[in-house]
């Protein structure tokens, strides 16, 4: 009997199974109730009670190997079936659906790329502005009805206009800063978003982007100007597009100009988002007033600039034949997704 025992132990270690029937095969041969080992604990009234102790040892080890053995099958059964589960990898991935660049911001890179060609480089400012950089620097005296002109978001009033904070309203306010910590020459752009009190229309926001321009050195001229806005914008605009220079005044420069583009939504013949002119005004530039350069310590006297401030929504307007300013804030993405980058 006890060597038909070792036997059993013996075959019970041995045992290997790969796959669930041969576990269930081994759990019913051993363990389960009609089993070998529920049938040996069965005859252990028959043993003689000299060996019974020994007897019944044995076919508790053989038991508990037979336990052991099956769970160790079970488990690793169980961890090879969660290996099945592991995705089919020759099977074509799930498409990620790509965003796209937000127009403006794809007007943005190319303003500054078409700038960049010519020497200019990027810089920022705050988006919370003092009054000095603001207005006062730029030539806006206190009180002084241009100051009107840009109805703007205050942030804290203070007891004089010189303490005010607001939301810039223009990015000029970069060029104020750019030129008291850098010496000439100096050729910057500086992008970004600015601020106005207007009412919300198809062709006027209370917040909007701009690009602003600013080249002072020795000897700079208006016709430096031109010809700058002239590459521009036919590097911006399809050869075909017309642009006009009018006369026009902003306290930082002097002569001032306005730049317009031909509306190229109802090509030229009137809509309302070029006011039936059929022009559209994409920027304002002029010569650095000399108050200006002096408020910056630049000597007028040695230094002239140019500077210009371009509205970037109304390029990518002309660019793209959107018709409403709203379009660019509300975030539709059926509105966004059009817009591939060059
Ligand atoms: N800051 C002006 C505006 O927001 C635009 C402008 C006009 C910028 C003339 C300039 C400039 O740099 O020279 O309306």
């Amino acid at each position: 009997m006890e060597q038909k025992i070792k036997k059993l132990i013996s075959e019970v270690e041995s045992f290997t199974a790969s796959v669930k029937d041969d576990v269930e095969a081994f759990r019913l041969k051993y363990l389960s109730k009609k089993g070998i080992i529920p049938s040996l604990f069965g005859e252990m009234k028959n043993v003689s009670p000299e060996e019974r102790k020994n007897f019944g040892l044995l076919v508790n080890d053989l038991k508990n190997k037979a336990e052991e053995k099956l769970n160790s099958f079970r488990e690793l059964l169980e961890s090879s079936e969660g290996q099945k589960e592991v995705p089919d990898l020759s099977l074509p991935g799930e498409p990620k659906s790509l965003g796209a660049r937000h127009p403006i911001s794809i007007v943005r890179r190319r303003i500054l790329e078409i700038f960049s060609h010519i020497g200019f480089t990027v810089e920022y400012g705050p988006e919370i502005e003092d009054d000095w950089h603001n207005f006062t620097a730029l030539n806006f005296p206190e009180n002084h009805p241009a100051r009107d002109m840009q109805d703007t978001f205050f942030i804290r009033s203070g007891e004089s206009s010189k303490d005010d904070i607001a939301l810039r309203t223009h990015t000029s306010s970069v060029q104020v800063r750019i030129m008291e910590t850098q010496k000439p020459p100096i050729r910057i752009l500086a992008p970004g978003r600015v601020y106005r009190n207007e009412a919300i229309s198809a062709r006027a926001h209370c917040f909007f982007h701009q690009v602003e321009g600013l080249y002072v050195d020795e000897g700079v001229s208006f016709a430096d100007l031109k010809q700058t806005l002239m590459y521009f914008a036919k590097e911006m605009f399809d050869a075909d597009t017309k642009i006009r220079l009018r006369p026009s005044y902003f306290p930082f420069t002097e002569p001032s100009a306005e730049m317009d583009v031909s509306c190229n939504i109802c090509s030229g013949k009137g809509c309302n988002v070029c006011k039936y002119t059929g022009w559209l005004e994409i920027l304002g530039c002029g010569m650095v007033d000399p108050n200006v350069l002096e408020n910056c310590k630049i000597d007028s006297k040695k230094y002239t600039g140019f500077a210009f401030g371009m509205g970037i929504e109304r390029i990518a307007m002309l660019k793209y034949n959107i018709n409403d300013l709203r379009l660019f804030s509300e975030n539709d993405v059926r509105f966004l997704k059009q817009f591939i980058s060059a």
